[in-house]
């Protein structure tokens, strides 16, 4: 056997002798290492971005949408709860209450006066929205103090339901149109943040 034969035959060994694991070991804390400060480099590099990812919020338009949708959702639902289940009909309705005052109460602070500001001479779109909410908060407070097992509640929740559908048509036409040709994406995402602090913040008092 040569030297070169028996260099290979020693390799062999040890690559099969218990040397493998231990051979494997070294390489793969070695690629760990390479793995973590990778991952830390990949993080450091991305924290100047993060204010930039914090700003890509929702448009304000898909916010509101989304909104629109659930509570839709929700007063169906409500619709077609039996009337023996009075726990799971009050809990829905607490749920529209709060959801819809906080949606409507943002939409009047960030959202219609942010329109005000494009609107130019069609402000009275705003002027109409604020009137329609005054409708549906008023029937919500009308709503918190009646049986929801009743027969008034239930015409009352359709009176809602179809206040609700009228309004949201009429926002997601004109409203959503105006501010949508006439804001940068930017501010509509600035908004969206913005409206949803908002909503945040009075949930919040809300709940305390
Ligand atoms: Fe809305
Ligand atoms: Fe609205």
């Amino acid at each position: 056997m040569g030297a070169g034969q028996r260099n290979l035959a020693n390799e062999l060994h040890f690559e099969f002798g218990g040397g493998i694991s231990m051979a494997r070991r070294r390489r793969s804390g070695g690629t760990n290492w390479t793995l973590w400060g990778g991952i830390i480099a990949g993080g450091a590099s991305l924290i100047p971005f993060i204010p930039m990812i914090r700003r890509r919020a929702m448009r304000v338009t898909t916010i509101l949408k989304k909104d629109h949708r659930m509570v839709s959702g929700l007063m169906m639902t409500l619709e077609m709860t039996p009337k023996f289940n009075s726990t799971v009909r009050k809990s829905l309705f607490n749920q529209i209450y709060n959801d819809l005052m906080a949606h409507a109460t943002a939409e009047e602070e960030v959202f219609y006066p942010a329109i005000r500001n494009v609107a130019f001479g069609q402000a009275q779109d705003v002027d109409e929205a604020y009137r329609e909410h005054g409708i549906v908060k008023d029937l919500l407070r009308e709503m918190s103090n009646m049986d929801p097992m009743s027969e008034e509640f239930d015409s009352k929740l359709t009176e809602l339901k179809n206040n609700v559908q009228h309004h949201v048509e009429e926002e997601e036409g004109e409203l959503f149109e105006l501010c949508e040709t006439r804001m940068s994406e930017e501010q509509l995402r600035e908004i969206g943040e913005a409206l949803s602090e908002r909503k945040k913040e009075l949930k919040i008092q809300r709940a305390a």
